[in-house]
């Protein structure tokens, strides 16, 4: 395994552990029905799925409404996987338009409630099917109008209201893939990722709202646009929403309210039949080197297999005054598989909210639970950890009883996380799925099934069907239970990344190179003695912040473009939030002196290159980075240095790490 290879030690302690719970004996009868309810069911089924897949994937995508069949379930041909070729659909029609032709067009479909409170009252708004239809239809009719055609990436940087959702959608309804790209990133980050996807329509809204404040998304924009203007990629169209009404500039031809544009389109425009292989979106993520990877979804495979796991694994079921709350920004990949292209072929209303947990104050999302009787709820481990810190008296305040299933993905939850979820806010009645998968997998790889799954605090237990997941090591044999490797999946399922956009020989060396003949998440892993698995972490250098993947590449090279640093070299830390905090260790210019300040700077200089996700949690200034005689940064000496240091503000010393290096040059090079 590589110098940066996960700490197994924690593990151990966990596995040490091992207590069991048993899906709740009267599961079945509070979610209306369970879908697998033993696992003799779940081990017949999954049999099934990895024995004959092309079987069991084709009974599955006859559920959808298929403009024209497929004529092949599955092409492999290592690395690419194509699936039910010669097939046309359109996933907005299976989310919206198929709900409203069987008769549910008056259903709920997005349930959506605002940040700010006035009177002590959230502003709600709700869709149903047929005015999602009809929101989705004008707007795509929009887009048409701005010369938007299939095949054209349009670019979404938007706040988390409802006209983020009928934008992707709309998008998908006419065939042009979208690129959403995350409210918190910078201009920068936003400039990097339209020169890589050639768009040329960025959708945007005035500002967001967040805890309280406006984010200046549409000011990013216009910082994006000049910088892109320069480098002659310009953008021909922003769409804006009206949203928290500031300031904002405004550049005429290229600038339009959608409130505007909308005054002039029909309300009806037919879904674009698009093949199963037709590209239906873009999603950047972070690698170890280089810039962030545009990585390629298309249309039949992800729509089946996104909508499929959350049905089983949430356990949506109509008709059974559900609603299902993802707390994700559609940002994400957890958005757009888990708030809207999973959910609403599954006709149980999905919730989005607007801004942060603690505002006005802690109890914000058990106010939501309450108010809107939330039955599934699912979050990401480093919001659990903010909730026990800011105390259970916050979840006490509410009526949680409506809850049915607790979710968890983007990081191994920490049993004592896990412990909370399940006592203080499934009040030890909902069984808690911990969702192991990656914005490359679409969906859900491995994940307990509520009904029918045992788990075990820290462990996401087994593989979903159709998903042949094993431990291997570097020669591709598995290895025995017990014993930690790479985690692999042997063969193909129907959401796999059909690529990184524009670079395919990075596509193949990320997934496809380390194990031969099969995909390669970049996970570390063991299984224990029942053949649960238990992730240990990225096994390059990749840092996961608050469940989100960074690489440490980036954070270097943003600093690096400071005028101060010369050199740079980050590395993970255990942080009490985000389970993974950034530090970094900093060479500076001879002129340059270490200060408080000059920290600050480097931080906010950080925020404006890629975002305050990526702010380092910690600096030191050094006059030297510790390196190997071949000149690699040995970096598990740095992570030794950074995860034994708490974040106080003895942080402008200078360090001699040379003399450490020194010390330990023998046994590392
Ligand atoms: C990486 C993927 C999938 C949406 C959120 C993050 C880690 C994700 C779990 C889990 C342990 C997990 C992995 C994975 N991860 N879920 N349940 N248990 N680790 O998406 O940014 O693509 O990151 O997050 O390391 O490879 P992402």
């Amino acid at each position: 395994m590589s110098q940066t290879g996960p700490d197994t030690s924690s593990i151990e302690s966990i596995l040490k552990e091992g207590r069991v719970f048993e899906p709740p004996a009267d599961f079945s009868e509070r979610v209306g029905g369970s879908y697998i309810s033993s696992m003799d069911e779940y081990r017949k089924l999954y049999e099934r799925s990895i024995k004959d897949p092309e079987a069991f994937w084709a009974e599955v995508a006859a559920q959808f409404d298929w403009f024209k069949p497929w004529e092949t379930v599955l092409e492999w041909d290592l690395p690419d996987a194509r699936w039910f070729i010669g097939g046309k659909t359109n996933i907005c029609h299976n989310c919206v338009d198929r709900q409203v032709n069987n008769g549910y067009g008056d259903e709920a479909a997005i349930i959506w409630e605002g940040e700010p409170m006035e009177g002590g009252k959230p502003e709600i708004r709700r869709y149903t099917y047929r005015e999602l239809q009809r929101e989705i239809s004008r707007f795509a009719n929009v887009l048409k109008a701005q010369g938007v055609k299939k095949g054209d990436v349009v670019t979404i940087y938007m706040g988390m209201v409802p006209e983020l959702a009928i934008a992707m959608l709309a998008c998908a309804r006419i065939g042009a893939p979208h690129s959403i790209i995350f409210g918190g990133f910078s201009s920068q980050a936003i400039a990097d990722r339209v020169i890589d996807a050639d768009s040329k329509t960025i959708v945007t809204c005035d500002g967001a709202w967040r805890r309280g404040k406006i984010v200046p998304l549409k000011d990013n924009v216009d910082e994006a646009c000049n910088q892109l203007e320069r480098s002659g990629n310009a953008i021909k169209n922003v769409i804006v929403v009206k949203r928290c009404k500031n300031d904002i500039q405004w550049t005429d031809g290229r600038d339009h309210w959608w409130h505007e544009l909308e005054k002039n389109v029909d309300d009806e425009c037919p879904c674009e039949e698009m093949d199963s292989e037709d590209m239906l979106f873009l999603l950047y993520t972070s690698g170890s080197t280089g810039k962030p990877k545009g990585i390629m979804h298309t249309t039949a495979g992800y729509m089946i297999y996104t909508a499929v796991t959350a049905r089983y694994v949430f356990n949506l079921v109509p008709n059974q005054d559900q609603v299902y709350w993802c707390t994700a920004d559609i940002g994400w990949v957890t958005g757009h598989s888990y708030i809207i292209y999973g959910v609403l072929p599954n006709r149980v209303p999905t919730l989005m909210y607007e801004g942060a947990p603690n505002a006005p104050d802690e109890s914000r999302f058990w106010s939501i639970v309450e108010r809107h009787k939330v039955t599934q709820f699912y979050t990401a481990p480093t919001a659990i950890r903010a909730f026990m810190k800011w105390g259970r008296e916050h979840a006490d305040k509410h009526d949680l009883s409506s809850l049915r299933v607790l979710g968890t993905v983007g990081e191994p939850i920490n049993p004592e996380a896990w412990m909370w979820y399940h006592k203080v806010i499934g009040q030890e009645k909902c069984p808690i799925v911990d969702t192991w998968w990656q914005t490359e997998t679409g969906g859900h790889l491995i994940t307990p099934l509520p009904g029918a799954t045992p788990t075990t605090p820290g462990s996401c237990t087994l593989p979903f069907f159709g998903i042949d997941a094993a431990i291997v090591n570097e020669k591709g044999e598995e290895v025995p239970h017990g014993t930690g490797g790479l985690l692999a999946i042997r063969k193909p399922w129907p959401s796999i990344l059909r690529g990184v956009y524009g670079d395919r020989q990075r596509f193949i060396d990320t997934y496809f190179s380390r194990i031969e003949g099969m995909y390669f998440p970049g996970d570390g892993a063991k299984r224990d003695d029942r053949g649960y698995f238990w992730i240990m972490g990225r096994v390059d250098d990749v840092i996961n912040v608050s469940g989100h993947r960074l690489g440490t590449m980036e954070v270097e090279s943003a600093l690096v473009s400071h005028e101060s640093v010369v050199e740079a070299a980050v590395v993970g830390m255990p942080h009490e939030i985000k389970g993974t905090g950034i530090a970094a260790f900093v060479t500076l210019e001879a002129h340059a002196e270490p200060s408080e300040e000059l920290m600050a700077k480097l931080r906010e200089h950080v925020a404006r290159e890629i975002g305050a996700i990526a702010k380092p949690d910690l600096i030191r200034f050094t006059d030297a980075l510790p390196k190997t005689r071949s000149g690699k940064i040995m970096r598990r000496l740095l992570r030794d240095i950074a995860s034994g240091t708490d974040t106080n503000q003895d942080v402008t010393t200078l360090e001699d790490l040379t003399v450490m290096a020194k010390l330990r040059e023998s046994d590392e090079s």
